[in-house]
Protein backbone atom coordinates (compact mmCIF):
# COMPACT_ATOMS: atom_id res chain seq x y z
CA UNK A 1 0.00 0.00 0.00
CA UNK A 2 1.69 3.62 -0.28
CA UNK A 3 2.70 5.17 1.88
CA UNK A 4 0.13 8.45 2.83
CA UNK A 5 1.37 11.31 4.44
CA UNK A 6 0.22 10.88 7.90
CA UNK A 7 2.60 7.81 7.56
CA UNK A 8 5.53 9.77 6.49
CA UNK A 9 5.31 11.98 8.88
CA UNK A 10 5.40 9.21 11.70
CA UNK A 11 7.52 6.97 10.22
CA UNK A 12 10.76 8.34 12.25
CA UNK A 13 8.52 7.62 15.23
CA UNK A 14 7.74 4.31 14.89
CA UNK A 15 9.95 1.09 15.01
CA UNK A 16 12.17 0.47 12.16
CA UNK A 17 10.32 -1.39 9.14
CA UNK A 18 7.10 -0.86 10.50
CA UNK A 19 4.58 -0.48 7.45
CA UNK A 20 0.58 -0.58 7.14
CA UNK A 21 -0.89 -3.67 5.48
CA UNK A 22 -3.36 -4.13 3.03
CA UNK A 23 -6.18 -3.57 5.12
CA UNK A 24 -4.69 -0.26 7.15
CA UNK A 25 -3.54 -1.73 10.10
CA UNK A 26 -0.09 -1.16 11.92
CA UNK A 27 2.18 -3.82 11.25
CA UNK A 28 5.70 -3.39 13.43
CA UNK A 29 8.15 -6.80 13.08
CA UNK A 30 6.04 -7.77 10.67
CA UNK A 31 3.00 -8.28 13.10
CA UNK A 32 -0.33 -7.45 12.62
CA UNK A 33 -0.67 -4.96 16.13
CA UNK A 34 -4.43 -5.79 15.98
CA UNK A 35 -3.77 -9.00 16.13
CA UNK A 36 -1.17 -9.11 18.96
CA UNK A 37 -3.93 -7.18 20.67
CA UNK A 38 -6.23 -10.06 20.77
CA UNK A 39 -3.38 -12.32 21.09
CA UNK A 40 -1.46 -11.05 24.21
CA UNK A 41 -3.81 -8.76 25.43
CA UNK A 42 -3.58 -4.94 26.17
CA UNK A 43 -1.83 -2.65 27.60
CA UNK A 44 1.42 -4.38 26.16
CA UNK A 45 5.08 -3.43 25.27
CA UNK A 46 5.28 -4.32 21.70
CA UNK A 47 9.15 -4.06 19.92
CA UNK A 48 10.61 -5.01 16.58
CA UNK A 49 13.12 -6.84 17.24
CA UNK A 50 15.43 -5.65 14.52
CA UNK A 51 15.21 -1.94 15.28
CA UNK A 52 16.99 -2.66 18.44
CA UNK A 53 19.64 -4.59 16.48
CA UNK A 54 19.56 -2.18 13.56
CA UNK A 55 20.70 0.81 16.14
CA UNK A 56 23.11 -1.01 18.59
CA UNK A 57 25.09 -1.74 14.66
CA UNK A 58 24.65 2.21 13.88
CA UNK A 59 26.45 2.98 16.99
CA UNK A 60 29.16 0.76 16.76
CA UNK A 61 29.84 1.09 13.19
CA UNK A 62 29.24 5.49 13.55
CA UNK A 63 32.51 4.60 16.36
CA UNK A 64 34.37 2.01 14.35
CA UNK A 65 34.27 4.54 10.98
CA UNK A 66 35.73 7.57 12.97
CA UNK A 67 38.03 5.60 15.81
CA UNK A 68 39.92 2.98 16.61
CA UNK A 69 39.49 2.02 20.37
CA UNK A 70 36.19 2.13 21.47
CA UNK A 71 32.82 0.25 23.12
CA UNK A 72 28.93 1.10 23.13
CA UNK A 73 27.29 0.21 26.19
CA UNK A 74 23.90 -0.17 26.72
CA UNK A 75 22.54 2.15 29.41
CA UNK A 76 20.28 -0.65 30.70
CA UNK A 77 18.24 1.39 32.67
CA UNK A 78 16.61 2.60 29.49
CA UNK A 79 14.78 -0.93 29.22
CA UNK A 80 16.07 -3.58 32.53
CA UNK A 81 14.41 -6.93 30.76
CA UNK A 82 16.57 -9.92 30.71
CA UNK A 83 15.27 -10.65 26.51
CA UNK A 84 17.27 -7.07 25.91
CA UNK A 85 20.26 -7.50 27.95
CA UNK A 86 20.48 -11.13 25.58
CA UNK A 87 19.94 -9.09 22.56
CA UNK A 88 22.43 -6.39 23.50
CA UNK A 89 24.74 -9.04 24.68
CA UNK A 90 24.93 -10.90 21.58
CA UNK A 91 25.32 -7.57 19.33
CA UNK A 92 28.88 -7.63 21.00
CA UNK A 93 28.29 -4.53 22.95
CA UNK A 94 28.80 -3.76 26.29
CA UNK A 95 26.44 -2.62 29.12
CA UNK A 96 26.01 -0.25 32.34
CA UNK A 97 24.09 -1.04 35.15
CA UNK A 98 23.06 1.46 38.09
CA UNK A 99 22.15 -1.02 40.75
CA UNK A 100 22.38 -4.31 41.95
CA UNK A 101 19.54 -5.39 40.47
CA UNK A 102 20.17 -4.06 37.00
CA UNK A 103 23.81 -6.09 37.41
CA UNK A 104 21.63 -9.10 38.27
CA UNK A 105 19.61 -8.86 34.97
CA UNK A 106 22.63 -8.23 32.76
CA UNK A 107 24.54 -11.53 34.22
CA UNK A 108 21.23 -13.31 33.74
CA UNK A 109 21.09 -12.10 30.73
CA UNK A 110 24.35 -13.14 29.49
CA UNK A 111 26.84 -9.97 29.73
CA UNK A 112 30.45 -10.62 30.22
CA UNK A 113 31.01 -9.33 33.46
CA UNK A 114 34.32 -7.53 32.37
CA UNK A 115 32.29 -5.16 29.75
CA UNK A 116 29.84 -4.38 32.71
CA UNK A 117 30.52 -0.85 34.28
CA UNK A 118 28.60 -0.11 37.32
CA UNK A 119 27.35 3.43 38.48
CA UNK A 120 25.27 4.89 41.32
CA UNK A 121 24.92 7.84 42.89
CA UNK A 122 24.38 6.17 46.67
CA UNK A 123 25.59 2.27 45.72
CA UNK A 124 25.27 -0.09 48.73
CA UNK A 125 27.97 -2.04 50.45
CA UNK A 126 26.28 -5.00 48.96
CA UNK A 127 25.76 -3.75 45.78
CA UNK A 128 30.00 -3.38 45.62
CA UNK A 129 30.47 -6.74 46.68
CA UNK A 130 27.78 -7.98 44.32
CA UNK A 131 29.86 -6.59 41.66
CA UNK A 132 33.62 -7.39 42.95
CA UNK A 133 32.24 -10.94 43.13
CA UNK A 134 30.72 -10.95 39.84
CA UNK A 135 34.04 -9.64 38.45
CA UNK A 136 32.53 -6.44 36.80
CA UNK A 137 34.96 -4.61 34.57
CA UNK A 138 34.60 -1.26 35.95
CA UNK A 139 33.12 0.90 39.03
CA UNK A 140 31.91 4.49 37.99
CA UNK A 141 32.94 6.17 41.20
CA UNK A 142 30.91 9.24 41.93
CA UNK A 143 31.58 10.32 45.54
CA UNK A 144 34.75 10.25 48.35
CA UNK A 145 32.58 8.18 50.28
CA UNK A 146 32.10 5.69 47.34
CA UNK A 147 35.82 5.68 46.80
CA UNK A 148 36.10 4.83 50.57
CA UNK A 149 33.85 2.02 50.88
CA UNK A 150 34.98 0.47 47.36
CA UNK A 151 38.41 0.36 48.72
CA UNK A 152 37.42 -1.49 51.44
CA UNK A 153 35.47 -3.89 49.22
CA UNK A 154 38.38 -4.59 46.85
CA UNK A 155 40.48 -4.78 49.85
CA UNK A 156 38.31 -7.29 51.31
CA UNK A 157 38.35 -9.16 48.08
CA UNK A 158 41.79 -9.06 47.61
CA UNK A 159 41.53 -7.57 44.26
CA UNK A 160 42.49 -4.52 42.45
CA UNK A 161 39.66 -2.89 40.89
CA UNK A 162 39.49 -0.80 37.24
CA UNK A 163 37.52 1.90 38.02
CA UNK A 164 36.42 5.68 36.75
CA UNK A 165 35.57 8.71 38.11
CA UNK A 166 32.56 10.31 36.86
CA UNK A 167 32.69 14.28 36.66
CA UNK A 168 30.08 16.60 36.42
CA UNK A 169 31.49 19.29 34.37
CA UNK A 170 29.53 22.24 35.05
CA UNK A 171 27.62 22.21 31.44
CA UNK A 172 24.70 21.38 31.19
CA UNK A 173 22.44 20.25 28.51
CA UNK A 174 19.21 21.33 27.36
CA UNK A 175 16.47 19.40 28.44
CA UNK A 176 14.01 18.83 31.50
CA UNK A 177 15.45 19.57 34.75
CA UNK A 178 14.93 16.09 36.47
CA UNK A 179 17.21 14.35 33.61
CA UNK A 180 19.74 17.09 33.54
CA UNK A 181 22.94 15.94 35.32
CA UNK A 182 26.10 17.89 33.92
CA UNK A 183 25.23 20.83 36.33
CA UNK A 184 27.40 21.91 39.03
CA UNK A 185 24.89 21.71 41.51
CA UNK A 186 23.93 17.85 40.92
CA UNK A 187 23.59 14.90 43.07
CA UNK A 188 25.61 13.10 40.47
CA UNK A 189 29.81 12.73 39.90
CA UNK A 190 32.89 15.06 41.10
CA UNK A 191 32.43 18.93 40.68
CA UNK A 192 35.68 19.95 39.31
CA UNK A 193 37.60 20.85 42.21
CA UNK A 194 36.80 17.68 43.74
CA UNK A 195 37.27 15.62 40.66
CA UNK A 196 40.75 17.09 40.85
CA UNK A 197 41.10 15.81 44.84
CA UNK A 198 39.70 12.21 43.65
CA UNK A 199 42.27 11.85 40.73
CA UNK A 200 45.31 12.40 43.73
CA UNK A 201 43.49 10.53 45.92
CA UNK A 202 43.26 7.49 43.82
CA UNK A 203 46.63 7.86 42.51
CA UNK A 204 47.99 6.60 46.08
CA UNK A 205 45.40 3.69 45.84
CA UNK A 206 46.70 0.06 45.72
CA UNK A 207 43.27 -1.24 45.51
CA UNK A 208 41.86 0.89 43.24
CA UNK A 209 43.24 1.45 39.87
CA UNK A 210 42.15 4.79 37.91
CA UNK A 211 41.56 4.54 34.08
CA UNK A 212 39.77 7.16 33.47
CA UNK A 213 37.16 9.94 33.55
CA UNK A 214 32.76 9.32 32.80
CA UNK A 215 31.02 12.38 32.34
CA UNK A 216 26.88 12.35 31.42
CA UNK A 217 25.81 15.71 30.77
CA UNK A 218 21.61 14.58 30.39
CA UNK A 219 19.25 12.54 29.21
CA UNK A 220 16.78 13.64 25.74
CA UNK A 221 18.99 16.04 24.44
CA UNK A 222 17.99 17.18 20.96
CA UNK A 223 21.06 19.84 20.75
CA UNK A 224 24.75 18.61 20.70
CA UNK A 225 26.12 21.60 21.56
CA UNK A 226 26.75 21.04 25.24
CA UNK A 227 29.15 17.89 24.61
CA UNK A 228 31.81 19.85 23.39
CA UNK A 229 32.07 22.61 26.14
CA UNK A 230 31.85 19.47 28.48
CA UNK A 231 34.70 17.44 27.18
CA UNK A 232 36.69 20.69 27.09
CA UNK A 233 36.10 21.00 30.61
CA UNK A 234 37.10 17.44 31.56
CA UNK A 235 40.34 17.65 29.27
CA UNK A 236 41.35 19.96 32.28
CA UNK A 237 41.60 17.05 34.45
CA UNK A 238 45.06 15.86 33.21
CA UNK A 239 45.29 12.59 30.30
CA UNK A 240 44.03 9.34 30.61
CA UNK A 241 43.34 6.33 28.39
CA UNK A 242 39.73 5.97 28.83
CA UNK A 243 37.08 8.02 28.71
CA UNK A 244 33.29 7.47 29.09
CA UNK A 245 30.77 10.24 27.16
CA UNK A 246 28.04 9.24 28.64
CA UNK A 247 24.66 8.91 26.78
CA UNK A 248 21.90 11.47 26.24
CA UNK A 249 21.32 11.36 22.11
CA UNK A 250 17.48 12.47 22.61
CA UNK A 251 14.68 11.18 20.42
CA UNK A 252 11.51 11.43 18.34
CA UNK A 253 8.56 11.06 20.40
CA UNK A 254 6.33 12.97 18.14
CA UNK A 255 6.60 13.49 14.57
CA UNK A 256 7.75 17.16 14.33
CA UNK A 257 10.65 16.16 16.40
CA UNK A 258 14.01 15.78 14.74
CA UNK A 259 16.73 14.70 16.76
CA UNK A 260 20.44 14.08 15.58
CA UNK A 261 21.18 11.05 13.74
CA UNK A 262 23.68 8.47 15.71
CA UNK A 263 26.42 9.41 13.37
CA UNK A 264 25.70 13.14 13.98
CA UNK A 265 26.23 12.66 17.76
CA UNK A 266 28.95 10.05 17.12
CA UNK A 267 30.92 12.40 14.92
CA UNK A 268 30.09 15.04 17.74
CA UNK A 269 31.67 13.24 20.51
CA UNK A 270 34.97 11.61 18.91
CA UNK A 271 36.00 14.65 17.12
CA UNK A 272 35.95 16.70 19.92
CA UNK A 273 37.56 13.93 22.12
CA UNK A 274 40.27 13.17 19.68
CA UNK A 275 40.94 16.88 19.20
CA UNK A 276 40.47 17.91 23.36
CA UNK A 277 41.51 14.60 24.75
CA UNK A 278 44.36 13.40 22.86
CA UNK A 279 44.57 11.20 20.46
CA UNK A 280 44.41 7.03 21.00
CA UNK A 281 41.91 7.40 23.72
CA UNK A 282 39.71 4.64 24.30
CA UNK A 283 36.25 6.27 23.99
CA UNK A 284 33.03 4.71 25.72
CA UNK A 285 29.51 5.98 24.82
CA UNK A 286 26.43 4.71 26.79
CA UNK A 287 23.09 5.20 24.90
CA UNK A 288 20.04 4.12 26.95
CA UNK A 289 16.73 5.74 25.41
CA UNK A 290 18.04 6.25 21.47
CA UNK A 291 19.02 2.64 21.25
CA UNK A 292 15.30 1.42 22.08
CA UNK A 293 12.97 4.30 22.68
CA UNK A 294 11.89 3.98 18.84
CA UNK A 295 11.98 0.46 18.61
CA UNK A 296 8.55 -0.17 20.89
CA UNK A 297 5.21 0.85 20.52
CA UNK A 298 2.63 0.37 23.38
CA UNK A 299 -1.30 -0.96 22.49
CA UNK A 300 -4.20 0.47 24.57
CA UNK A 301 -7.61 -0.78 24.54
CA UNK A 302 -10.05 2.03 24.36
CA UNK A 303 -12.51 1.41 27.27
CA UNK A 304 -14.52 4.45 27.44
CA UNK A 305 -15.38 7.72 25.09
CA UNK A 306 -16.57 10.76 27.65
CA UNK A 307 -17.64 14.00 26.19
CA UNK A 308 -18.21 16.72 28.57
CA UNK A 309 -15.89 20.18 27.91
CA UNK A 310 -13.22 17.81 26.18
CA UNK A 311 -13.43 14.43 24.44
CA UNK A 312 -11.89 11.79 26.80
CA UNK A 313 -10.76 8.95 25.36
CA UNK A 314 -10.31 6.17 28.31
CA UNK A 315 -7.93 3.44 27.99
CA UNK A 316 -6.63 0.27 30.02
CA UNK A 317 -3.58 1.52 30.91
CA UNK A 318 -1.84 4.96 32.14
CA UNK A 319 0.40 6.10 34.53
CA UNK A 320 1.60 2.59 35.33
CA UNK A 321 3.17 2.09 32.14
CA UNK A 322 4.07 4.98 30.85
CA UNK A 323 5.20 7.36 33.57
CA UNK A 324 6.93 9.60 31.88
CA UNK A 325 3.95 12.06 30.93
CA UNK A 326 3.16 12.99 34.44
CA UNK A 327 6.73 13.51 35.09
CA UNK A 328 8.26 15.46 32.92
CA UNK A 329 5.46 16.57 31.12
CA UNK A 330 6.06 14.45 27.72
CA UNK A 331 3.84 14.54 24.38
CA UNK A 332 3.72 11.35 22.78
CA UNK A 333 1.69 10.35 19.08
CA UNK A 334 -1.67 8.38 19.24
CA UNK A 335 -3.34 7.10 16.62
CA UNK A 336 -6.00 3.64 16.12
CA UNK A 337 -3.90 0.55 15.06
CA UNK A 338 -6.60 0.35 12.35
CA UNK A 339 -6.75 3.71 11.31
CA UNK A 340 -3.21 4.36 10.70
CA UNK A 341 -4.17 6.83 7.49
CA UNK A 342 -6.10 8.65 9.69
CA UNK A 343 -3.26 9.52 12.08
CA UNK A 344 -3.57 13.00 12.46
CA UNK A 345 -6.68 13.75 11.56
CA UNK A 346 -10.54 13.96 13.94
CA UNK A 347 -11.74 15.22 16.93
CA UNK A 348 -9.36 16.27 19.31
CA UNK A 349 -8.97 14.38 22.04
CA UNK A 350 -7.26 13.63 24.98
CA UNK A 351 -6.14 9.93 25.73
CA UNK A 352 -6.68 9.25 29.68
CA UNK A 353 -4.81 6.57 31.67
CA UNK A 354 -7.36 4.43 33.69
CA UNK A 355 -5.65 5.87 36.95
CA UNK A 356 -6.96 7.37 39.76
CA UNK A 357 -5.48 11.21 38.76
CA UNK A 358 -6.51 13.24 36.80
CA UNK A 359 -3.14 13.82 36.25
CA UNK A 360 -3.21 10.73 34.64
CA UNK A 361 -3.30 11.64 30.64
CA UNK A 362 -0.93 9.72 28.17
CA UNK A 363 -1.58 12.38 25.39
CA UNK A 364 -3.33 15.54 25.52
CA UNK A 365 -5.03 17.24 22.29
CA UNK A 366 -4.67 14.87 20.08
CA UNK A 367 -6.99 14.21 17.09
CA UNK A 368 -8.38 10.44 16.78
CA UNK A 369 -10.76 9.29 14.17
CA UNK A 370 -13.68 8.26 15.81
CA UNK A 371 -12.56 6.53 18.69
CA UNK A 372 -14.84 3.76 19.95
CA UNK A 373 -14.85 1.32 23.28
CA UNK A 374 -12.95 -1.56 21.54
CA UNK A 375 -10.32 0.17 19.27
CA UNK A 376 -6.63 -0.64 20.20
CA UNK A 377 -4.56 2.73 20.26
CA UNK A 378 -1.27 2.85 19.80
CA UNK A 379 1.34 5.23 21.16
CA UNK A 380 4.52 4.98 19.60
CA UNK A 381 8.32 5.71 20.94
CA UNK A 382 7.81 3.76 24.41
CA UNK A 383 10.54 1.49 24.10
CA UNK A 384 12.61 3.57 27.14
CA UNK A 385 11.41 4.11 30.65
CA UNK A 386 8.38 2.69 30.19
CA UNK A 387 9.00 -0.62 31.33
CA UNK A 388 11.81 0.54 33.23
CA UNK A 389 9.31 2.55 35.52
CA UNK A 390 6.54 0.57 35.17
CA UNK A 391 4.47 0.13 38.60
CA UNK A 392 1.62 -1.21 40.53
CA UNK A 393 -0.31 1.88 41.18
CA UNK A 394 -3.97 1.14 41.61
CA UNK A 395 -3.47 -2.68 41.50
CA UNK A 396 -2.97 -2.86 37.66
CA UNK A 397 -0.33 -5.90 36.49
CA UNK A 398 2.01 -4.34 34.31
CA UNK A 399 2.16 -5.33 30.88
CA UNK A 400 4.22 -7.60 28.89
CA UNK A 401 6.23 -7.36 26.70
CA UNK A 402 6.40 -8.84 23.13
CA UNK A 403 9.24 -9.17 20.63
CA UNK A 404 8.59 -9.03 17.10
CA UNK A 405 10.48 -10.33 14.12
CA UNK A 406 9.61 -11.05 10.45
CA UNK A 407 6.06 -11.45 11.43
CA UNK A 408 6.29 -14.07 14.65
CA UNK A 409 5.51 -12.33 17.53
CA UNK A 410 7.15 -13.81 21.51
CA UNK A 411 6.67 -12.87 25.03
CA UNK A 412 9.54 -11.78 26.23
CA UNK A 413 8.08 -10.85 30.34
CA UNK A 414 4.69 -11.98 30.54
CA UNK A 415 1.88 -9.56 31.95
CA UNK A 416 2.03 -9.72 35.60
CA UNK A 417 -1.25 -11.04 37.67
CA UNK A 418 -3.40 -10.78 40.60
CA UNK A 419 -1.29 -13.64 42.60
CA UNK A 420 2.06 -11.65 41.27
CA UNK A 421 0.20 -8.56 43.00
CA UNK A 422 0.47 -10.65 46.57
CA UNK A 423 3.73 -13.23 45.64
CA UNK A 424 5.46 -10.80 48.26
CA UNK A 425 3.06 -11.40 51.28
CA UNK A 426 4.11 -12.54 54.29
N1 LIG B 1 24.67 7.05 31.46
C1 LIG B 1 24.29 7.50 32.65
C2 LIG B 1 25.27 7.61 33.72
C3 LIG B 1 22.96 7.87 32.86
O1 LIG B 1 22.60 8.35 34.04
C4 LIG B 1 22.02 7.72 31.82
C5 LIG B 1 20.62 8.07 32.02
C6 LIG B 1 22.46 7.21 30.59
C7 LIG B 1 23.80 6.89 30.44
C8 LIG B 1 21.55 6.99 29.43
O2 LIG B 1 21.03 8.16 28.98
P1 LIG B 1 20.08 8.18 27.68
O3 LIG B 1 20.93 7.79 26.50
O4 LIG B 1 19.00 7.23 27.93
O5 LIG B 1 19.64 9.57 27.61
N2 LIG B 1 13.64 8.35 33.21
C9 LIG B 1 14.04 9.45 32.37
C10 LIG B 1 15.48 9.34 31.90
C11 LIG B 1 16.49 9.24 33.01
C12 LIG B 1 17.89 9.12 32.49
C13 LIG B 1 18.81 8.66 33.53
N3 LIG B 1 20.17 8.47 33.13
C14 LIG B 1 13.10 9.56 31.19
O6 LIG B 1 12.17 8.77 31.07
O7 LIG B 1 13.24 10.47 30.37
Amino acid sequence: MAATEAQLQLAHVLPLGSRVDARGHLEVGGCDTLELAREFGTPAYVYAEEDLRARARAYVEAMRARHDDFDVLFASKAFPCTAAYRLFAAEGIACDVASGGELALALRGGFDPARIYLHGNAKSLAELREALDAGVGHVVLDSFDDIERLERVAHEAGVRQAVLIRVTPGVAGRTHAAISTGQADSKFGFGMDDARHAIERLRGSDTLDLQGLHMHIGSQLLSLDAYRPAIEAIATLGEFPVYNLGGGLGVAYTAEQHPPTIEQYVEVQVIAANELLGPGRKLLIEPGRSLVANACVTLYTVETVKRNVSTWVGVDGGMSDNLRPMLYGSRYEAFLADRVAAAGSGERCHVAGKHCESGDVIVRDVPLDDPKPGDVLVTPATGAYGHAMANNYNGIPRPPVIFCRDGDARVVVRRETYDDLAARDV
